[in-house]
């Protein structure tokens, strides 16, 4: 893709990867691929690059650069972020030209040596409140530690009111085009959402601090240009007022969304026939559903779901006294990812011997979960009784929602 003018002497010098399908090993599905934006600011004086692109992409970076700059035109390099898909080609753009200085956060300074060795680069580090002056154009950096490591920094070009915060705002989604009114607006909005919970959610206070901390400092934005994805310009509000949402649990107007996701895995069928009859209650009740066999479902896609929903339903066979291991990775994320103020349950339906309920219970209290019952177990097929016994559950959990309502 093309070099892109974002704002005058501001351009993208980015790269976009169609064929990215997963990120941070397998944990998160990237269905619609990603890029790696990097931003060539130019002053009267000086000229600054702002992040790099991932290791793989850094010819593509060369070649945009050079198609503006001679490369010993660049005097710094602003790292806002250690993580490899936006500093993998740091040691190539050191290489073409090594006389730029490097400004980080100081927290950047040990991962950056850590990653590339000793390689004599001038670095500098700065906090928030310091101020590149690149003639007529400054770069005034403030500090974001968790957003999206303790090291993540946002450059701010007062001159444009354009926001550079690296991850925050991002969207993994490849696109011939640079800007937000250049893609469908419910498609940037869900990969936005989805990008949310699987990598920002569990730092929501951080956000809603930040978000604070930028409008105390006074901060006008007019553009946000994050490292993936396209860049907001026709509306950034929409992005800043969905961040203000996410964080603090509150509804999307307008979003016909699942207020209840339901995940189960199946030995035999009994499990599945349980999570039918949970899940048709709910839904008679007037409840929007979302159901999910784990087996047939990509798991960060649920966690999409779980970031806008109000309760969270999981139930299992059991195997070796505990829940499938289909179910681990999910469990797992929703412990690190701690989605507050659902509420949720857990169901299983087994054999001999028990004990897929109980770990479900335990690791949703783990994940901050509020859960609603014991749980219910169940021993071989669920008979009449046993699916009464669902769909009391659910008639508990929907109580529960209805009287958080009022
Ligand atoms: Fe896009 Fe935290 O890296």
């Amino acid at each position: 893709m093309a070099v892109v003018q974002v704002k005058d002497g501001v351009h993208w010098v980015g790269a976009v990867d169609w064929n990215n399908r997963y990120f941070h090993g397998v944990t998160y599905s990237t269905h619609r691929g990603t890029t790696y934006n990097a931003y060539l600011v130019a002053g009267e004086k000086y000229r600054a690059l702002v992040d790099t692109v991932y290791t793989p992409f850094s010819e593509v970076l060369v070649s945009h650069l050079t198609e503006l700059v001679s490369m010993k035109d660049i005097d710094y390099v602003v790292v806002n972020h250690v993580e490899i898909d936006h500093s993998g080609a740091l040691p190539r753009i050191m290489e073409l030209c090594p006389q730029a200085k490097i400004c980080c956060s100081r927290k950047a300074l040990e991962p950056l040596r850590k990653h590339f060795g000793d390689q004599g680069w001038e670095m500098h580090p700065v906090k928030t409140g310091d101020v590149l002056d690149l003639g007529g154009k400054t770069i005034r950096f403030i500090e974001a530690p968790m957003l999206h490591w303790p090291d993540s920094m946002f450059s701010y070009i007062p001159e444009d009111k354009l926001l550079l915060p690296n991850d925050a705002f991002g969207q993994h989604l490849a696109s011939s085009h640079r800007f937000d009114d250049q893609v469908d607006n419910a498609i940037l909005m869900d990969e936005a959402a989805k990008y949310y919970a699987n990598i920002l959610l569990p730092f929501s206070a951080l956000v809603e601090r930040k978000l604070r901390e930028i409008d105390e400092l006074g901060i006008e934005i007019d553009t946000i240009a994050p490292s993936h994805g396209v860049i907001w310009r026709q509306d950034p509000g929409q992005i800043i007022n969905a961040y203000q949402r996410w964080a603090t649990g509150l509804e999307t107007p307008g979003r016909v969304s699942p207020e209840i996701v339901v995940v189960f895995d199946t030995m035999w069928g009994s499990t599945e026939k349980m999570a039918e009859a949970i899940a048709e209650q709910l839904s008679a009740q007037g409840y929007r559903i979302s159901l999910y066999n784990i087996g047939k479902s990509d798991y960060s896609d649920i966690i999409r779901e779980i970031l806008e929903a109000k309760a969270v339903i999981i139930g299992s066979s059991t195997i070796n006294n505990g829940m499938l291991p289909s179910l681990s990775p999910l469990m797992e994320e929703l412990v690190g990812l701690k989605p507050k103020g659902r509420i949720g349950a857990a169901f299983g339906s087994h054999g001999w011997r028990g004990g897929a309920v109980k770990q479900i219970s335990t690791t949703l209290t783990d994940a901050g979960i509020n859960l609603v019952g014991d749980g219910l177990a169940i021993q071989w097929v669920p008979d009449r009784e046993d699916l009464e016994a669902c769909r009391n559950l659910a008639r508990k959990v929907g109580s529960v929602l209805a009287s958080r309502a009022k």
